[in-house]
């Protein structure tokens, strides 16, 4: 077991306090993963290979890029699970235990989808032979074999994936807001920059 090394406070008002860095971490993921989210979304789902010439190289354009700026979020994803062990976020606030173990269920699943998403990603390209690479600097080896009967599985289970953490990740900013709009409590702000 790892050993904690701090854990998040709750300030004198009562609020939770979240260290900077699980701030930038939750921050910089969210920006990256909704971005990834929409460039595949224009890529996989609207573009088809081979209807044209300009629609195939469109659609090789739009892959690459959304494979470049997915790829950073497994290397963040593993650092951020490593700080994550060394410090632990502050205890919920007050709520009734239902809601407690709903909160966790959430962020469990959010874990294991933004490991998932880009895991099927990795490995969808993998299978189809091509070249995996992070913001155009460099590419990461292929995750096994080449071995494209298995890409349309794989691209299946990516899309699926990839939806579900849509919906998780929805379904969180929406209880988010409901926190600072309708409960009036500050779950939201703890996570802004400013508060500390
Ligand atoms: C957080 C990370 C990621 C998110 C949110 C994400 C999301 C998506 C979405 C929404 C699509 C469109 C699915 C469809 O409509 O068919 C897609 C397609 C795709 N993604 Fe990702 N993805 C992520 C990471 C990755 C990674 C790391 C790779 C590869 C290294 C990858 C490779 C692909 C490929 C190749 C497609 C196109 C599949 C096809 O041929 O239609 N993705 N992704």
């Amino acid at each position: 077991m790892a050993q904690t090394t701090h854990i998040g406070k709750l300030t004198h008002s009562g609020a939770r306090s979240f260290n900077p860095v699980s701030k930038a971490f939750h921050w910089l993921m969210a920006v990256i993963i909704l971005v990834a989210w929409g460039i595949g979304y224009y890529g996989g789902g609207m573009l088809h290979y081979g209807v044209s010439d300009a629609e195939t190289a469109q659609k090789i354009w739009a892959i690459n890029l959304h494979k470049s700026i997915a790829t950073t979020t497994l290397f963040l994803i593993v650092a951020r699970i490593i700080w994550r062990a060394y410090h632990r976020p502050p205890e919920l606030t007050d709520m009734p235990a239902i809601m407690k173990l709903a909160t966790h269920l959430g962020h469990w699943s959010l874990y294991l989808l933004m490991i998932a998403v880009p895991l099927s990603g990795w490995a969808n390209s993998s299978s189809a032979g091509y070249k995996i690479p992070v913001l155009g600097l460099f590419t990461i080896p292929q995750l096994g074999p080449k071995n494209p009967a298995l890409t349309p599985y794989l691209v299946e289970a990516h899309f699926y994936l990839s939806w579900a953490l849509l919906l998780v990740v929805v379904g969180h900013a929406v209880f988010a807001l409901k926190h600072h709009f309708i409960d009036k409590d500050e779950t939201l702000t703890s996570m802004l920059p400013k508060q500390d």
